[in-house]
């Protein structure tokens, strides 16, 4: 099958590589003239493991191609995806959708021949409608439908993700329609993925309903981890209690910073927004905004009291991104952790193995080239970010390098225990504070 995947970005470039791999002709398009030279040279504009073999892999065997030009690219293509971004508007935290239906538009003039028009960004309910509202008043001889197919995957382990996805999604509403998408995810019945079939409108909600959902079930587990830190309780063993209930699932319950990245924040607001324009309004994911956004200033202040007041100290800080193998620091905890800190007159060290290059762009801090410099001469330590790296430092250089063994570790990495033995001040997120 022949696709066209319009949009070079996150979800783009990761559903255009993986799709050629299921063996369709995939040309990847995007209006960013350098970023499309790259990818031609083998230049891969994001961190992502694995996406660099991917699509090595298919450039070679002839499937995946990048080009600029969506009218050659759309030629004989039986299917075009729209994978541009949707980022928050600014002012009323709304999806901009001017992406979106500046594509529709443009493929619009490019139809030839059946074709589905395939909405993979992440838009609000009554998107897909709007588009082939845009695509009929263009060209009203076009032969064409829409469909809806959301994407769930997670930075770094997309690839993985849309090999062996827990479902696809489908919203569209005619058979022809059906028939081409379930031809595109065709090997993924080999693994027996379901595929759920809807409509538009009902695919478009269970996006924003899933992610929202998430976001609520870490708020939920973080609140739980204020109660745990108040009566010496411990979160992750009421996570595990909790979790091993079929009906609650035992992922999506770790305590933590407050949640971050490009899709929780700007979905949340997005689905808030649209359930207040249908006269729905949700309280409880208005909830789970206010109470995220005002964790990450907990977390600031959570940090000076282990410290005992950061004033003129230097703390040493392990990870920026808003989650480890990324370098994406959209919404991260540490955008409001570390200017909070440094507004109390800390000064800061940090290192993040992918994550600097994007952070330089936000604060200014003394930026380290790896974990054991970042320690040296500092007063304590904060790991903000679970890399795998951070996992298994070596406590007794650590404790060697700071000034004073203290370590507050907000992605609970270390057991308490064992950082009591170790001889270190812990303080973690939902469990008793040690040493
Ligand atoms: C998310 C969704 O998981 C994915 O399905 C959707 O397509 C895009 O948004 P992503 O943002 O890449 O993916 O990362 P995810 O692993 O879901 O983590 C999101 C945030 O929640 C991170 O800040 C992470 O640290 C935090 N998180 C996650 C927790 O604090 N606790 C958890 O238990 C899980």
């Amino acid at each position: 099958m022949r696709i066209v995947m319009i949009g070079s970005g996150y979800v783009g470039l990761v559903s255009g590589a993986c799709l050629s791999e299921f063996g369709h002709d995939v040309v990847c398009v995007d209006t960013d003239i350098a970023k499309i030279e790259g990818l031609k040279v083998g230049k891969i504009p994001i961190y992502e493991p694995g996406l660099d073999e991917v699509v090595a892999a298919n450039v070679k065997s002839g499937r995946l191609s990048f080009e600029t030009d969506l009218k050659a690219a759309m030629e004989a293509a039986e299917a075009v995806f729209i994978a541009v971004g949707t980022p928050s508007r600014r002012g009323d935290g709304h999806a901009d959708l001017s992406y979106v239906f500046a594509a529709a538009e443009e493929i619009a003039h490019n139809l030839k021949g059946y074709t589905v028009v395939v909405t993979k960004s992440t838009v609000p309910v009554g998107t897909n409608k709007k588009v082939a509202e845009i695509i009929k008043k263009v060209r009203p001889d076009a032969d064409f439908d829409v469909a809806s197919n959301p994407e769930f995957l997670r930075e770094g382990s997309a690839i993985e993700d849309f090999r062996r996805p827990d479902r696809v999604v489908v919203g569209c509403h005619s058979d022809r329609a059906r028939a081409v998408m379930r031809e595109i995810y065709r090997p993924l019945y080999l693994n027996e993925t379901p595929i759920v079939f809807t409509t538009c409108e009902s695919s478009e909600i269970i996006k924003y309903a899933s992610n929202a959902f998430l976001a609520a079930k870490i708020t939920f587990i973080n609140e739980m981890a204020n109660l745990c830190e108040a009566v010496d309780a411990n979160v992750q063993d009421v996570a595990r209690g909790m979790g091993l209930d079929g009906r609650i699932g035992n992922k999506f319950l770790h305590a933590g910073p407050g949640y971050g990245g490009s899709c929780f924040p700007k979905d949340t607001l997005a689905l808030l927004k649209t359930c207040q324009e249908y006269g729905t309004p949700t309280k409880i994911i208005e909830a789970v905004v206010a109470v995220n956004d005002a964790r990450k200033i907990q977390m600031g202040a959570k940090i000076e009291k282990a410290f005992g007041g950061v004033a003129g100290k230097t703390i040493a800080i392990l990870g920026l991104t808003f989650k480890p193998n990324t370098d994406d620091m959209r919404d991260a905890p540490s955008l409001v952790i570390v200017p909070y800190l440094k507004d109390k007159g800390a000064k800061i060290k940090a290192f993040d193995p992918e994550g600097m290059k994007e952070a330089k762009k936000h604060f200014e801090v003394e930026w380290c080239n790896e974990t054991y410099e970042t320690l040296q001469g500092a007063d304590g330590l904060v790991i903000l970010t679970e890399w795998n790296e951070f996992r298994a430092l070596d406590l007794g250089k650590v404790k060697s390098l700071l000034k004073r063994p203290l370590l507050v570790d907000l992605r609970n990495i270390y057991r308490p225990d064992m950082m009591a033995s170790a001889g270190f001040q812990y303080v973690s997120v939902g469990r008793p504070d040690v040493g």
